[in-house]
């Protein structure tokens, strides 16, 4: 039997008109598409006849384990099938895209990776937010603050963190926040530093709420704010009073009432 493939593909951060020229290409062709939770419906009607497969993936909510992915993306792949797993923002940005691609590597299975724009560049853009500035920020760094993952947590050393970069950004780190702005405080990031979560970010819900180092998780525990939220500390924040330039229509309409 003729052996399938499966292209990783990044389908951006929310807004669907983010997904990249050549995802949409290999998309509108698969023959099964397996999808996670913050890959926005739309993108799926570009499959109209492809199988469809959720992946899943809240927090703390696996609707499938990763081995049963790779599992389910090899299998079809085997059947000959053109297999499109299309991931939030970048494959390989927190995606568990290596984890697939060695999955695939290891069965013999053809791939490829289509990046995708990663909600970590792409959630500040959409709130007037550089993440470079000149004479600003010269540096930035994208971490996790997901307390869970035992690996993570051990990676991310928040004490050098804390003034080896000019703009921080960190994903999957609401939870984690009160700890994160304690210990960047306690290294020597200044307690006044402006910081920005941005929630759903490029889509029509996308909210943004702002603060100080040091008040920013009173304001998040007292706005209720959950995830998707990307959290950017730095003097960069400052700029979206002066850049900020969407408006998310459904935002406005609830801020509306
Ligand atoms: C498992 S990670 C996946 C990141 C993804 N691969 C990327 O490149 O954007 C999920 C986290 O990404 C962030 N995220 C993804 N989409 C987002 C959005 N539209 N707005 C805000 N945060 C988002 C949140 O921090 C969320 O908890």
């Amino acid at each position: 039997m003729r052996l399938g493939s499966v292209a990783l593909v990044g389908a951006g951060p929310g807004d669907p008109g983010l997904m990249t020229v050549r995802g949409l290409a290999l998309l509108r062709d698969a023959e099964v598409v397996v999808y996670d939770r913050l890959v926005d419906p739309r993108l799926l009607r570009e499959a109209p006849r492809a199988r469809h497969v959720f992946a899943g993936k809240a927090s703390g909510d696996h609707a499938l384990p990763q081995e049963r992915i790779n599992a389910l993306l090899v299998m079809h792949a085997k059947r000959g099938r053109s297999v499109v797993r299309l991931k939030g923002g970048d494959p390989f940005v927190f995606g568990r895209g290596g984890e697939e691609a060695e999955a695939l590597a290891a069965a013999g299975v053809p791939f490829e990776i289509v990046p995708g724009v990663s909600s970590a560049v792409a959630a500040p853009a959409y709130a007037g937010i550089p993440l470079t500035h000149r004479g600003v920020a010269s540096s930035f760094a994208v971490v996790t603050g997901h307390e869970g993952c035992g690996k993570a947590r051990a990676g991310v050393d928040w004490a050098r963190l804390a003034t080896a970069v000019d703009t921080l950004v960190v994903l999957m780190g609401v939870a984690a926040l009160p700890r994160i702005a304690r210990e960047l405080i306690a290294h020597g990031r200044a307690p006044h530093t402006p910081v920005a979560l941005v929630r759903w970010g490029t889509t029509d819900w996308q909210t943004v709420l702002t603060g100080r180092l040091d008040d920013v998780a009173a304001r998040a525990r007292a706005a209720r704010l959950e995830p998707p939220v990307v959290i950017v500390i730095g003097e960069v924040v400052a700029l979206a009073e002066r850049l900020a330039w969407f408006r998310p229509e459904r935002a406005m309409e609830h801020a509306l009432g």
